[in-house]
């Protein structure tokens, strides 16, 4: 026994939804580096700024820069990487946000963590599909040539697995689609689920 018990406060989920006129829900993208991710978040959370929606962005590279900055890339440390960025998920959640997070995320069984976290109800797994080649062509970073020089290990697609997920309930193809069209297709799917 810890103690511990959950605290209650005025302001309850409802009425910070009531409030901002759209429910909470987290939109989960995953994907290869490189796949997209970041940059779609970034024009989604921008185009429901502009509308009034209150979306966040929880983004790989900010959070391990800070709250998760004692993580590396084992499959240990992006498991609890994962398992912290979904309890943070949860509290914006559960005051009325759109919450877009990117991360890889490349365990399809932490994924299913994830969406446990959240709550089923309030979770799209979005699959941001781009295939490797192009992923390792584009090399924004530059971290797949270092990746396969052997200078980065466990480097997802190169050293680390990702599981492709099988069951999305929205799915971007970035080598089909520009980046206006699928943040398009991306405001246009989460609308008719809100
Ligand atoms: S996850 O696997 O734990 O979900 P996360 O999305 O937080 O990964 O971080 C991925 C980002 O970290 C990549 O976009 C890339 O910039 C950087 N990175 C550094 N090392 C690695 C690595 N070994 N594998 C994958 N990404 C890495």
């Amino acid at each position: 026994m810890n103690n511990l018990k959950h605290q209650s406060y005025h302001i309850d989920r409802l009425t910070y939804e009531n409030r901002n006129k759209h429910r909470g829900i987290a939109l989960w993208l995953t994907g290869l580096s490189g796949s997209g991710k970041s940059t779609l978040a970034n024009g989604l959370h921008q185009k429901l700024f502009e509308i009034g929606m209150h979306s966040i962005v929880l983004d790989g590279d900010n959070t391990r820069l800070g709250i998760n900055k004692d993580l590396g890339f084992s499959n240990k440390d992006r498991i609890e990487n994962i398992r912290r960025v979904a309890e943070i998920t949860k509290l914006f959640v559960e005051t009325g946000h759109i919450v877009i997070t990117a991360f890889i995320s490349p365990f399809k069984e932490n994924r299913i963590q994830a969406k446990r976290i959240i709550s089923e109800n309030d979770f799209l797994e979005v699959y941001i599909d781009s295939t490797l080649e192009t992923c390792e062509h584009r090399d924004v970073k530059g971290l797949y040539k270092k990746a396969r020089l052997g200078e980065i290990k466990d480097f997802t697609g190169v050293s680390s697995p990702y599981d492709t997920p099988d069951s999305a309930d929205i799915h971007i193809n970035t080598n089909k689609s520009s980046i206006s069209e699928s943040v398009e297709l991306l405001f246009k799917q989460l609308n008719s689920k809100l």
